[in-house]
């Protein structure tokens, strides 16, 4: 792995097989940008980029892709919970900074631990808090615009705060524009306490108990018109079809798995099948990089 492109501002550049960023296990090489602040995150989006997070919903080409890849470290991955005196109240608080790389399973552990509520339906969500606001990540016991005050957006115009009454969000979307980078956010959530906030995260955990536990990037399908995708998949039986080294899971029909050297092409058949199968029009949830026609 060498560095490619030279960057004035520092950022760390290579050129890295993408599969290794991904939950699925799958993805050729791209040159990767490292940015550690805004100054880098500026200079990695002057030319043509796609903005990875914890890539746990990406099923990215064999071949890889042209553009840039850039992922958020340093102070983008750094998280400031402590409450804002003049914005927190005994009931409410509003934290620092929380970056777009930030892994959000750690966060939602120590929110917990903190007492502090409103996230905690995310739990078991393999996200970066970026991604996961992009998409509005959720479950049906709670999403990431339960506990958002502020999101910060960068393009290559520049920077924008925002709060999420600003944004069209709704079930598994932001309003955010595709390529716009959720840099950071500041959190608003209720206090509570540790054992309440565990006790309902209990809940929301449960709910996973029937999904598979193999590299997977989640849900492929949205559940259309709220109706399970995976129950529509599953009675079209679609459980345990295989194409390659892909294969629809027993457990759970709307997650394909990778049972082992999978390829982007595999997953892709799969995904054709099931929608030829099914019948009833499905949106996908992942994304493909780069998109199909
Ligand atoms: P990535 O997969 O890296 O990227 C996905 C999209 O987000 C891309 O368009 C990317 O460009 C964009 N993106 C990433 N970071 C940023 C950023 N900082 N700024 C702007 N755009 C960005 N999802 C749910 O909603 N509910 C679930 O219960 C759930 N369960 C899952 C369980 C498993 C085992 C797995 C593997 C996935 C699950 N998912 C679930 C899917 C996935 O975790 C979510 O879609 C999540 O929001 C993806 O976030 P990410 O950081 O991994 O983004
Ligand atoms: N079902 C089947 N067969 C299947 C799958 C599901 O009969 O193969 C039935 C279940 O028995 C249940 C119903 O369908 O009666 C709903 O299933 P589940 O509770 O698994 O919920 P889901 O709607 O399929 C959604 C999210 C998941 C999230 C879970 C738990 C979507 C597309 N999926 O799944 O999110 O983890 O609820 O809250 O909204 C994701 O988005 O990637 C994801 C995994």
């Amino acid at each position: 792995m060498t560095a490619t492109t030279p960057s004035r501002t520092g950022v760390r550049v290579e050129r890295l097989p993408l599969a290794r960023f991904t939950t699925l296990g799958v993805g050729g090489e791209a040159e990767v940008w490292f940015a550690a602040n805004h100054a880098q995150l500026a200079e990695a989006i002057e030319a043509p980029y796609r903005v990875l997070g914890g890539g746990s919903n990406l099923v990215i080409a064999d071949a890889g892709v042209p553009e840039r890849v850039v992922r958020l470290t340093g102070e983008l991955a750094g998280r400031d919970l402590e409450p804002d005196p003049a914005l927190s109240t005994d009931t409410e608080i509003v934290t620092g900074w929380v970056g777009g790389g930030v892994p959000l399973p750690g966060l939602i552990r120590t929110l917990q631990k903190l007492g502090l509520s409103g996230l905690e339906g995310t739990v078991g969500i393999p996200a970066q808090v970026g991604g996961a606001v992009w998409m509005n990540a959720g479950t049906r016991y709670g999403e990431m615009f339960d506990g958002l005050h502020t999101v910060e957006i960068v393009t290559p115009q520049g920077t924008r705060q925002v709060t999420p009454d600003d944004l069209e969000w709704g079930y598994r979307q932001s309003g955010i524009a595709r390529g716009e980078v959720v840099s950071r956010v500041r959190l608003r959530l209720t206090r509570s306490t540790p054992e309440a906030v565990l006790e309902k995260m209990t809940h929301a955990d449960e709910a996973r108990k029937g999904q598979p536990k193999m590299k997977t990037p989640g849900c492929a399908f949205k559940n259309p018109g709220g109706v399970s995708a995976g129950k529509l998949m599953d009675e079209a039986g679609l459980k345990s079809t295989r194409v390659g080294a892909a294969m629809i899971a027993p457990e759970h029909a709307n997650f394909i798995v990778n049972l082992g050297g999978a390829s982007a092409a595999d997953v892709h058949a799969l995904l054709d099948l099931a929608r030829e199968r099914v019948g009833v029009p499905m949106e996908l949830e992942y994304e493909l990089w780069p998109e199909r026609g």
